[in-house]
C-alpha cells in the first residue's frame, strides 16, 4: 500500500488529480493537504470523502511546525505539490504572499521530503517558468529553454523549480518537475480565462478581455494533465524535467468568441480593458518528451471546451457559490467594469 500525498488537492488542478487517483488506485491512500486559502474548497470532493483511501489534511505547507510532524507520522511514499497562488493578477497587485506559499512553502516540504525519505518528490510547475515566446508559430518551449520568469507569479514557481533542482544535485532526493500549458475543465476556479468567460457569458455580462485579445496560450484538458503526472510519478527516471503541452494554440480572443458561439450569445459581450502588467506573448508546449514516456492527450481542444462548457451548465451552483462570495469583491476592483 502507497501512501500519496497530494498538496493543494482543494484546488482546481490538485482536486481533479485527488478524484483520479483515489478512483484508478483502490490499493493506494490518498491524502490531500490543503490550506483553503481563497482558492480551495471541499465541496468538490462529495462523492469520493467517504471513500476509504481519501483523506484530508488542512494544514500550511509553509508552516514547519504542522508539516513535519505530519510526514514523521505518515511516511508517505510520494509527493505531488500542487499547492500554489497561481493567478498571474494576484501576484502582480500582492507579490508577497506568492514568494510564502510558492517558494518557502515548497522549501518546507522538501526538507521534509528529505528527512523522511519519500520515494519521489512530484514538483508540479508552469511553462510560464520560460517566460514568453514571439508569434512564430515554430517556436515551442522545450526543457532546456531558459527559464526567463516575467511575472511574480512565474518567478515564484521558477525560484521553487531551482529549489527541487538542488535538492535533487546537492541531496538526492528523487524527484521530477513537470512544466504544464494552461490547464482547463471542471472545477477551474472562476477568476481564469475559460471559467470567467463561460460564467459571465451564461449571465449576460461583459467578457474582460486584456489589450488586444491577440495573445496566445496552448490549453490543456486538465484530465490530460493528470494522466501525464500519473506516468510520470512512476515510470519517469528521477531529476527529469517534463513539459506538458497538447499543441491547442488558442488567441484569447478565439477561445471567448469559441464560448460565446456555443453558449448562442452575441459577441457584443466582449469587452476590450487595459491590457495586463508584462502580458505574456505566446506560451506553447514541445511535448515530445513526454510523449516519448508514453503520455498521449484524450482531449483537442474542441472537445475538452465542448466538455468543459457542459460540465459547467451542468453544476452551476458550484460556481454560483464562488461568484457570489468574497471573489465579488475581487471583481469589482481588479476590473473596475
Ligand atoms: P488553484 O489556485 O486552483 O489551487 C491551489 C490550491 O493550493 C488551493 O486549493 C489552495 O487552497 C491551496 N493552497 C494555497 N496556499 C496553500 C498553503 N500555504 N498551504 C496549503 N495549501 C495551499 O491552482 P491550480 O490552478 O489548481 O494549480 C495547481 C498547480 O499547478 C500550481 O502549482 C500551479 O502553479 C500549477 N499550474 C497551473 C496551471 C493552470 O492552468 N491552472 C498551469 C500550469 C501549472
Ligand atoms: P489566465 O487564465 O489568467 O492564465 P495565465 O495568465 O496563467 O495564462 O489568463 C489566460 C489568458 O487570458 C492571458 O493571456 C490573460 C487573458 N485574460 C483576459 O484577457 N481577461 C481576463 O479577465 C483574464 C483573467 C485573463
Amino acid at each position: 500500500m502507497k501512501k500519496v500525498l497530494v498538496t493543494g488537492g482543494a484546488g482546481f488542478i490538485g482536486g481533479n488529480f485527488v478524484r483520479y487517483m483515489a478512483d484508478k488506485y483502490s490499493d493506494y491512500q490518498i491524502y490531500n493537504l490543503d490550506l483553503l486559502t481563497y482558492a480551495g474548497d471541499l465541496t468538490k470532493h462529495r462523492d469520493i470523502e467517504n471513500k476509504a483511501n481519501y483523506h484530508f489534511i488542512k494544514a500550511d505547507i509553509a508552516n514547519r511546525d504542522e508539516i513535519k510532524p505530519l510526514f514523521e507520522k505518515e511516511r508517505f511514499d510520494y509527493v505531488i505539490h500542487f499547492a500554489a497562488e497561481s493567478h498571474v493578477d494576484r501576484s502582480i497587485t500582492d507579490p508577497e504572499i506568492f514568494i510564502r506559499t510558492n517558494v518557502l512553502g515548497t522549501q518546507v516540504l522538501l526538507d521534509a521530503a528529505r528527512e523522511f525519505a519519500v520515494t519521489k518528490f512530484v514538483h508540479v510547475s508552469t511553462d510560464e517558468v520560460y517566460g514568453e515566446l514571439d508569434f512564430d508559430p515554430n517556436t515551442f518551449f522545450t526543457e532546456d529553454t531558459p527559464l526567463q520568469p516575467n511575472s511574480p507569479y512565474s518567478a515564484s514557481k521558477a525560484s521553487s523549480d531551482f529549489l527541487v533542482r538542488s535538492y535533487y544535485e546537492t541531496y538526492g532526493l528523487p524527484m521530477n518537475i513537470t512544466r504544464c500549458s494552461n490547464n482547463y475543465g471542471p472545477y477551474h476556479f472562476p477568476e481564469k480565462l475559460i471559467p470567467l468567460t463561460i460564467s459571465r457569458v451564461l449571465n449576460d455580462q461583459k467578457v474582460p478581455v486584456y489589450g488586444d485579445g491577440k495573445n496566445i496560450r496552448d490549453w490543456l484538458h486538465v484530465i490530460d494533465h493528470c494522466a501525464a503526472i500519473d506516468l510520470v510519478m512512476h515510470k519517469a527516471p528521477s531529476g527529469e524535467v517534463y513539459n506538458i503541452g497538447g499543441h491547442n494554440e488558442r488567441t484569447n480572443l478565439e477561445v471567448v468568441k469559441t464560448i460565446i458561439h456555443a453558449l448562442g450569445k452575441s459577441e457584443d459581450l466582449i469587452e476590450f480593458v487595459e491590457d495586463r502588467l508584462g502580458h505574456d506573448k505566446r506560451y506553447a508546449i514541445d511535448p515530445t518528451k513526454l510523449e516519448q514516456l508514453g503520455w498521449k492527450p484524450t482531449y483537442t481542444f474542441e472537445t475538452g471546451i465542448a466538455q468543459t462548457i457542459q460540465w459547467y451548465l451542468d453544476n452551476k451552483e458550484w460556481w454560483e457559490q464562488i461568484i457570489s462570495g468574497e471573489y465579488q469583491k475581487y471583481f469589482e476592483k481588479q476590473y473596475a467594469m
